[in-house]
């Protein structure tokens, strides 16, 4: 028998059930924002990641699935999907603005745990093209939508502004010479951080109590940085989003300016505990290869971590399950389950012939369904009888009326 690899995941019922139901919310939701759908390839250059994502990440450092091609190209697994967004939206020419919206398999070689997996999947959202920070509002808005919508309990909502690369450089230099002067309270890992990433000793764990009074980029914002924030909270603000601004939060990923943000829930508890997060990337595109920077807002949330958050689905995946009460009927049945599936209503029946009435109502049961409607000899005056699996109530009814009956 041969398994599946460590840290992948077969998903399959019953809980795909919530899977099912977070990827619907996400093609609502971007649908009703205006994003339109793409479906980008999983693999790609290893140069996209190494200099989108950034040489200096862990992403980059520890965690990429790389291989050599048949052609001895460099190829990687995808390990997030804003770097193949932008690259796909300079080959499409880069005109104007364009939302979009994106969901799929990540691959990062992890210690896999709870919420951490080497195939996970992510839903993404990019604002191409927009330099607004209302663009960054209605990002985060939709990030923050969808786990409501989702039903994921005790959401929080932390953002920060880590300014723009002009305003880095001097921060930069101010928070590792602060690094420096700790360097011996500090993790070997972080200590190795203080020339080629300092940032991220900010948000390091191991590292809290020593950098807890560390300088931190907000104290560090240029004008315009800080009235583009300024104008982010007051989106915020105005839509009633509760937020949390956290000056030490700054993501792993080297490509983000200014805005960036991420999504909790109390139903989620592990060591790493976002749900999703993004920010604004104006410097990705050119770090790409652009010969202009392109502004660009986005945010990806966690599939794998919202399903865990996610409450019980309910409970009947089907609304009736029709049984056939003898062999003649078959072919009514056969046309009226159609009917009922072309008029939205979730439907199933026994498609072994001959089963026993009490056979066919005990695949009804193991179905999930909602009610079991018998085709029999009523049929030919137009009804058949209906039962409610739940309460055992039994009626005989129109067959026109079946919708109602069953959504009553
Ligand atoms: P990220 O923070 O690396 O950002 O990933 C976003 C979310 O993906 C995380 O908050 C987490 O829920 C989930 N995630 C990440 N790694 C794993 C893993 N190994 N197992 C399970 N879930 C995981 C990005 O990927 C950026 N591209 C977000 C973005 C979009 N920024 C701008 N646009």
């Amino acid at each position: 028998m041969i398994s599946r690899l460590k840290g992948t995941d077969d998903i399959l019922p019953p809980g795909s059930a919530k899977w099912r139901t977070l990827l619907r919310a996400f093609e609502d939701l971007s649908e009703r924002f205006g994003y339109e759908f793409a479906l980008l390839p999983v693999i790609e250059a290893t140069e996209l990641f190494s200099r989108g994502v950034g040489e200096a990440t862990e992403i980059v450092e520890k965690q990429m699935f790389t291989f050599e091609d048949r052609g001895g190209r460099s190829v990687t697994l995808r390990p997030e999907l804003t770097a193949g967004m932008v690259r796909a939206f300079l080959d499409a020419g880069a005109q104007g603005t364009l939302k979009l919206a994106a969901a799929g398999p990540m691959f990062r070689y992890e210690q896999p745990q709870k919420g951490r997996r080497r195939q996970f999947y992510q839903v993404d959202f990019e604002y191409l093209g927009e330099e607004s920070p209302d663009a960054d509002v209605e990002i985060i808005e939709l990030a923050y939508r969808l786990l409501e919508e989702v039903g994921v309990p005790g959401i929080r909502l932390a953002i920060n502004s880590i300014g723009d690369a002009a305003d880095r450089v001097e921060y930069r230099r101010i928070l590792q010479e602060f690094l420096r002067a700790r360097e011996g309270e500090l993790s070997p890992d972080a200590r190795r951080r203080i020339d080629d990433n300092p940032l991220r000793v900010l948000d390091s764990k191991t590292d809290a109590e020593a950098v807890v009074d560390a300088p931190v980029p907000l104290d560090h914002l240029g004008g315009e940085a800080r009235a583009h924030f300024d104008g982010v909270r007051a989106g915020l603000d105005a839509l009633g989003i509760a937020y949390e601004v956290v000056p030490r939060l700054v993501r792993g990923l080297d490509y983000y300016n200014r805005t960036v943000f991420e999504l909790f829930s109390s139903g989620f508890e592990a060591a790493q505990s976002a749900l999703g997060g993004g920010g604004r990337y104006d410097p990705l595109a050119e770090a790409i290869g652009s010969s202009r920077e392109i502004p660009a807002v986005g945010a990806a949330m966690g599939c794998d971590r919202i399903v865990e958050a996610m409450p019980a689905p309910r409970a009947d995946r089907l609304d009736v399950f029709v049984a056939v009460a003898s062999p003649e009927r078959r072919n009514d049945a056969r046309r009226w389950v159609s009917t009922l599936r072309s008029e939205g209503l979730r439907v199933d029946w026994d498609v072994t012939p001959d089963r026993s009435i009490r056979g066919q109502f005990k695949s009804a049961d193991r179905a999930g369904a909602a009610a079991v409607a018998v085709v029999g000899d009523e049929w030919g005056e137009g009804q058949v009888t209906l039962r409610r699996l739940a309460t055992g109530e039994e009626e005989r009814i129109a067959i026109e009326e079946v919708g109602s009956w069953l959504s009553r």
